[in-house]
């Protein structure tokens, strides 16, 4: 283990999320529940059904289908949209999930050609959109854009989008992996915001913390085929209810923290912001994530992150990304962690951070002399 994760892992205050995720969690979350309870079977039985409806009704949708990953919900929504609409192309931001995370699945699983929306420095519009050389079955939009700090467009920028694509025959799919958290910044209802999208997924292992899993959600008929593509993936397991229950616990423990979340990262950002050598993307957060960009290499970042650690027992990060040779950035997300650091340590960490920026104007440079 490097010493910045030995530091990371011995610091008595960790900032960012909820902690570790221990069996623990689900222990917590079956302890409520009568062990006579039927587990659910391939995709029927109480147990899911009434989490699918639950969570339909929470988007404003008709039908809900419980996936293992939103990985495979996102591919096969995607592939559903094209065969509904004959036509095999989609588009959507460069920096999106399917694009950075998921190995080429969705090229390399389905006939369906990517066209990419903006640049990987913005979130794209609906200039962008209107300057699309191609028709297109379906447009992906992930709110907020986990890549770019969390950043999300505005409430009327959304609208004027879905109205572009109702008027064009274009679906509009949600990436609402973290729907959730940018709640409380919209401040509408969840369908207000889903009603403007065809389809909507959202994930139970983000914010909200719980095991893993991901529904995905649209008219009743639109969905029948994707318990059909569910099967074809190998997601339709026999029996899901360990995620369920973890999903249905994690949504009631979690979702009415997300306007807490979202102020602490507020609180977060506006301490970095007034060290040297660092700012926040967004300057001033949308929900409970941020990005900190420092013009320092990762290593000498590190380096002031364990200097920080060991005086004053809080860890800021456990990892920082190197952007270039001279700089670095690291992503913080709020969540129940925050409340348990006492704030005369927090003070003390960014005043500390503060110091050893200061510093490391000087290391950074003379170590790329
Ligand atoms: C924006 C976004 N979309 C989709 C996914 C995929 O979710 P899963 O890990 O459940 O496959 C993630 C996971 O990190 C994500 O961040």
């Amino acid at each position: 283990m490097s010493t910045f994760k030995q530091a990371f892992k011995a610091a008595p205050y960790k900032v960012n999320g909820h902690g570790p995720l221990t069996v623990g969690a689900l222990q917590t979350a079956l302890a409520s529940m009568d062990p006579d309870t039927p587990a659910d079977h391939y995709g029927s039985g109480a147990i899911i059904e009434e989490f699918q409806q639950q969570m339909a009704a929470f988007v404003g949708k008709e039908a809900a289908v419980f996936f293992p990953s939103g990985t495979m919900a996102q591919q096969i929504v995607l592939r559903m949209w094209c065969d509904e609409q004959h036509c095999p192309t989609v588009a959507y931001h460069p920096l999106s999930h399917l694009e950075m995370y998921e190995e080429k699945g969705l090229h390399t699983l389905h006939p369906i050609n990517v066209l990419t929306l903006g640049d990987s420095d913005r979130l794209f519009t609906l200039e962008d959109v209107k300057n699309l050389h191609e028709r297109v079955a379906c447009i992906l939009v992930e709110l907020p854009q986990r890549d770019l700090g969390g950043e999300l467009p505005s409430l009327a920028e959304l609208r004027a989008l879905s109205s572009y694509c109702k008027e064009h025959n274009i679906k509009l799919h949600l990436d609402g992996a973290r729907l959730f958290e940018v709640l409380p910044y919209y401040d509408v209802s969840a369908p207000k915001i889903c009603e403007l999208f065809d389809s909507v997924y959202l994930s139970f292992y983000k914010g909200l913390g719980g095991v893993a899993g991901a529904v995905l959600a649209g008219d009743a008929e639109f969905m029948k085929p994707a318990k059909v593509w569910k099967r074809r993936y190998g997601g339709d397991l026999i029996s899901l209810y360990p995620y369920i229950v973890s999903a249905s616990d994690s949504f009631t423990l979690r979702l009415p923290r997300m306007k807490q979340y979202y102020e602490q990262a507020q609180q977060l950002a506006s301490n970095y912001n007034a060290c040297p050598l660092l700012s926040t993307r967004p300057v001033v957060p949308v929900c409970n994530m941020f990005h900190v960009h420092i013009d320092l290499p990762k290593e000498t970042v590190e380096t002031i992150l364990i200097a920080v650690m060991q005086e004053t027992g809080i860890a800021l990060t456990g990892h920082v990304n190197a952007v270039s040779d001279t700089t670095s950035f690291f992503e913080v997300t709020s969540g129940d962690l925050y409340p348990t650091v006492p704030q005369d340590k927090l003070a003390h960490a960014f005043a500390s951070l503060t110091q050893h920026l200061q510093g490391g104007v000087l290391h950074g440079n003379e170590s790329h002399q």
